[in-house]
């Protein structure tokens, strides 16, 4: 019965490789699995092929060899992409401006639902659902999406992926270009989306948000996958760093220092706090 309660919005990748028809390799035999329901971020050096793997798991890209599905189901089988993938898995661009090509907020939000032929009555209702989720007010409907501020050109980026009600969701840098406190929305907005049952990969270069954000940790370097860990130990270890070109997020680097005493390695500043307290509680 086990499968009966699994989530929607498994990811199994098997034996991927990826070249651009320039002949740039870039992933060569990875393999994968992420479950429905989690929350994971992927991180690693610009030119490392998070966005080339992102977009063959959205189905953006098809492989050169080996297989994704996406609950059970093939991203393309031969050269023909699966018709109803776009319900299974969405992709959210690096750049907003590179998704959006309406005239209106609303046309936008309904851009991959037409291109489903859905009665517009149900379009209509996904559009707003989609909306009211991604926190746009439907007075912006008819604006030009273009002279809206970028966090808004990022949530309707999401709202129109959203609306096609994928179970899984991968989001392509949507901090960078953004303040700490729109960054902290847009985060808290993810993790809204993945207790609403989405699969949310989200790909960042801020390693305070992934400790913040993610309970597993995929580190790319080359095309391959370098770290595949929980947040707590996917930053202990300075070869690893530097292989990613990180710097291990201050909460863990303190907590690092702190294992001749402890062995426990908390992920966020009050439970590093706490965990202060206990030690200097046990030496004074
Ligand atoms: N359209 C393309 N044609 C050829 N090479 C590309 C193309 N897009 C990306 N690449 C190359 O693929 C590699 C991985 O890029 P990308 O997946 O964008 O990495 P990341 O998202 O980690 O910065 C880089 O070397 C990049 O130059
Ligand atoms: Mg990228």
């Amino acid at each position: 019965m086990a499968k009966m309660s699994e989530r929607r919005g498994s990811i199994e990748i098997s034996g991927l490789g990826f070249s651009y028809p320039d002949g740039t390799a870039v992933i060569d035999d990875l393999t994968l699995r992420i479950d429905g329901g989690e929350m994971a971020a992927v991180i690693g050096q610009n030119g490392s092929g998070k966005t080339t793997l992102a977009k063959c798991v959205g189905g953006i890209l098809q492989p050169s060899r080996g297989q994704i599905r996406i609950d059970g189901t093939p991203t393309f089988v031969g050269r023909k992409r699966t018709p109803a993938l776009v319900e299974r898995v969405g992709y959210v661009f690096q750049n907003p401006d590179h998704q959006i090509f309406s005239q209106s907020v609303y046309e936008e939000i309904a851009y991959g639902l037409r291109r489903l032929h859905m009665p517009s009555n149900r379009l209509d209702e996904r559009v707003r659902e989609a909306a009211e989720v991604c926190g746009i007010s439907p007075d912006l409907f008819d604006e030009h999406p273009f002279f809206l501020p970028k966090g808004m050109r990022q949530r309707i980026a999401i709202a129109s992926i959203l609306a096609l009600r994928p179970s899984a969701l991968i989001v392509d840098e949507p901090t960078t270009g953004q303040d700490f406190s729109q960054s902290v929305d847009i985060m808290q907005f993810l993790q809204f989306l993945n207790g609403a049952g989405h699969t949310v990969i989200m790909i960042t270069h801020e390693m305070d948000l992934v400790v913040r954000y993610a309970r597993r940790v995929i580190g790319m370097a080359g095309g391959r996958i370098l770290v595949d860990a929980p947040p707590e130990q996917a930053f202990l270890y300075a070869d690893v760093l530097s292989a990613l070109a990180v710097q291990a997020p201050d909460v863990i680097a303190l907590g690092k220092e702190l294992q001749g005493y402890t062995d426990e390695m908390p992920t966020t500043s009050d439970g590093l706090l706490a965990l202060c307290d206990r030690i200097l509680g046990r030496a004074w």
